[in-house]
């Protein structure tokens, strides 16, 4: 390629129904750090992504929340980019793959193939949920486990034993949207012949795309057989429908990719100068990267180079896959309050620590990483704070007090200055290849070295000596130039910490190519500290609110009506409706009494709850109920309705909430907490 590189890379899309979590940061914070990198290298490099809209469980998940599918990826599209802004995840442009732009290469693409006869069709058999009139995706059939018996287990695989089998083996299977038995129905489905693509595939695949642990797995799917891929499902499905044939839609694994190509043309519309056909036409001679997580190669490394092959489209120049992020040295989870969503990190840590500590555990592989919270604080404590910043705070303050902030005009130690600029492609080197964990070796190396400059020349020293005025300025200058050199070379992984440096330095945004020549006979500002430690306390309290997430999602889900009274007419209240069953004696004990609203309070910071002053014939309860959406607090009161008298007073962010109201209805504002006035008063049990 020649001088400046033109690159497009992207980072997976995620799906457009849950947050951000840590997880997710590994993969954009690798990408980014990547991006940021080739620009401060001189090349030019696009970094785009979108939010994966389509599917089944964004369409029942919004639902269940009583609003479109289009208005919950629009609030999911505005959290997700808040929390990636934050991060400071540098994106060219972000985009969705419910877009024009996307209907239009989706479409472009099918009908390509269809008519280069890579499309089949055929009839297959699937379980279909009677009562919602729907086919069902494996994830949303339970059972019992054809081979432990565990109950409550999904149609692919089951969590007690491990098992693999398909859905039609589970034992007393029920549809997890209504809870009917499913039938099995038939319908005609479309189908890539991804083995038209053998040749092509086994040809790019040797040529250095992929690495080598990803090219041997795909060695074994290649021996397996590379099986026709469905790529339609029925409606209902909240997708693109597929050309004549409108009951039809393009599964969203078919236009999720395609949303790469969606967001650069949306970027390339927007950018004078920037020309689509550069990028993925047959012949481009432009760079293209994917970096995704290992669970998803199939789709990267088979499907998607075929169906833009098929399509007369260029493949990607390699994908880039990682492993996946434990904490602690286990999956993360929910109970210990490792499922740390990127918000909730926000509220408690600044995102620089993260992002230096996933690049300081970051190869070039498929090797999970594991983000241990005692290391974590440990190194960024040690490395950034103790090292890096440190070499500016000792240095900065004699340059301000003795030299009204100016840096000598000559460097004391030329030869060590040299030594640190000679690393530079070495570091380059490592950022290229995607081992930053190699990069952060070697840059906190020459920290130490600087630092142990600083400790030999003692400059606390030189300066109570009266006539080594210009030595001292030399050594600070010594100092801050390595500080500059190391922020530099530290700047794609910390872009925050490396922009303030540069306020406090005075200088333009700084390239990899600035990193040779010493700043010299320059005035820097006033040093303000660079980075506070991380202290265990903001960790203890990470993981609480993590927990805390987790208790609060349970009671807003109860008031938001999922959990609540299950009618035919809204069976889809129920999320789970097999998982939790209970017996009569259980049932009994619930105490369901009849509650006068005496009054009705909107909650500050909950914009869906009402506080609910509740008369149990005397008795006051404090209840919170999420219908804000469905009622004018003010017609609420002096009416009637039904709550769980016994339910243990559950502490809420806003209070004690104590007992439970009871709904029916689809959510948002069709929730309907009231029974008639007559016959009922207040105190009365209901059963
Ligand atoms: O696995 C996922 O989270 C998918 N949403 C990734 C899609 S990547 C690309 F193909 F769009
Ligand atoms: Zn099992």
């Amino acid at each position: 390629m020649t001088d400046p590189r033109h690159i497009l890379i992207t980072s997976a899309l995620p799906y457009a129904n849950g947050p951000i979590h840590i997880g997710h940061l590994v993969e954009y914070i690798q990408t980014d750090i990547w991006a940021r990198f080739q620009r401060m290298r001189g090349h030019q490099c696009w970094y785009c992504c979108a939010d994966d809209a389509h599917g089944t469980p964004i369409m029942l998940k919004a639902r269940e929340e009583g609003i479109t599918p289009e208005a919950l990826i629009e609030r999911v599209a505005r959290e997700h980019q808040a929390d990636f802004a934050a991060f400071r995840i540098a994106f060219d442009n972000y985009h969705s793959t419910h877009s024009d732009e996307n209907r239009h290469y989706a479409t472009l693409i099918y009908e390509r193939n269809r008519d280069a006869g890579h499309i089949a069709r055929r009839t297959i058999t699937q379980a279909f949920d009677p009562v919602e009139q729907m086919f069902l995706p494996d994830r949303f059939i339970k059972g019992e486990c054809p081979k432990c018996g565990a109950p409550d287990q999904y149609g692919d695989n089951c969590e007690a034993c491990g098992a693999s089998y398909s859905p039609n083996e589970l034992k007393n299977p029920r549809s997890a949207v209504s809870g009917a038995v499913p039938e099995q129905r038939e319908s005609e489905h479309f189908f890539f012949k991804l083995g038209d693509f053998e040749a092509m595939l086994k040809a790019w695949t040797s040529s250095g795309s992929v690495q080598k642990e990803v090219a041997n797995k795909l060695g074994e799917w290649f021996e397996a057989g590379l099986q026709e891929w469905d790529i339609s499902r029925d409606a209902p499905y909240f997708g693109f429908a597929i050309p004549d044939h409108p009951d039809k839609f393009f599964y969203v694994w078919l236009d999720a990719p395609i949303g790469y190509m969606a967001s650069f043309r949306n970027l390339c519309d927007r950018t004078p100068g920037l020309e689509f056909d550069d990028y993925w036409a047959k012949d481009s001679t432009a760079e293209l990267y994917h970096f995704i997580g290992k669970d998803i190669i199939y789709f990267h490394a088979l499907f998607w180079p075929a169906m833009l092959h098929g399509a007369g489209f260029r493949t990607p120049s390699a994908v880039f896959a990682h492993g996946f992020l434990t904490v602690d040295g286990a999956k993360m989870s929910k109970s210990r309050g490792t499922f740390i969503k990127a918000r909730t990190y926000l509220d408690h840590l600044n995102p620089e620590y993260l992002r230096y500590y996933f690049a300081a555990k970051l190869g070039p592989g498929v090797d999970d990483i594991d983000l241990n919270l005692e290391d974590f604080q440990f190194r960024v404590n040690a490395d950034l704070v103790g090292k890096v910043v440190n070499i500016a705070s000792r240095s900065a303050g004699f340059i301000a007090k003795g030299f009204g902030g100016r840096l000598s005009a000559a460097l004391p130690d030329p030869a060590l200055f040299a030594a640190f600029t000679a690393a530079g492609e070495s570091i380059a080197s490592a950022y290229e290849a995607r081992e930053y964990s190699r990069a952060v070796r070697e840059i906190m190396a020459l920290a130490d070295r600087a630092n142990q400059y600083i400790d030999e020349q003692a400059p606390w020293v030189v300066a109570k000596q009266p006539g080594r005025e210009a030595e001292l300025q030399g050594i600070c200058t010594m100092g801050l130039n390595l500080f500059r050199l190391l922020i530099g070379w530290l700047k794609p992984i910390l872009p925050g910490t490396a922009a303030d440096s540069e306020a406090f330095l005075q200088v333009a945004p700084l390239t990899w190519a600035d990193l040779q020549a010493p700043l010299l006979d320059h005035e820097i500002a006033q040093f303000k500290p660079l980075m506070t430690r991380v202290d265990p306390v903001q960790i203890a309290a990470l993981l609480a609110a993590s927990k805390e997430d987790l208790t609060h999602k349970a009671v807003a889900a109860a008031d938001q009506g999922e959990i609540l009274v299950r009618t035919d007419t809204s069976p889809h209240l129920l999320r789970d409706p097999i998982a939790a069953t209970i017996d009569f004696d259980t049932f009994a004990k619930v105490d369901l009494r009849v509650a006068r609203i005496v009054a009705a309070d909107l909650v500050e910071g909950a914009d869906k709850l009402l506080a609910l002053t509740l008369d149990l014939d005397g008795e006051t309860r404090q209840v919170f109920a999420g219908i804000r959406a469905a009622y004018d607090p003010a017609d609420l009161v002096g009416r009637l309705t039904v709550m769980v008298a016994n339910l243990a007073p559950r502490k809420m962010r806003f209070g004690v909430s104590e007992g439970m109201v009871l709904a029916a209805g689809s959510g948002g504002a069709d929730i309907f907490i009231l029974s008639p006035d007559e016959g009922a008063a207040p105190g009365m049990k209901v059963k």
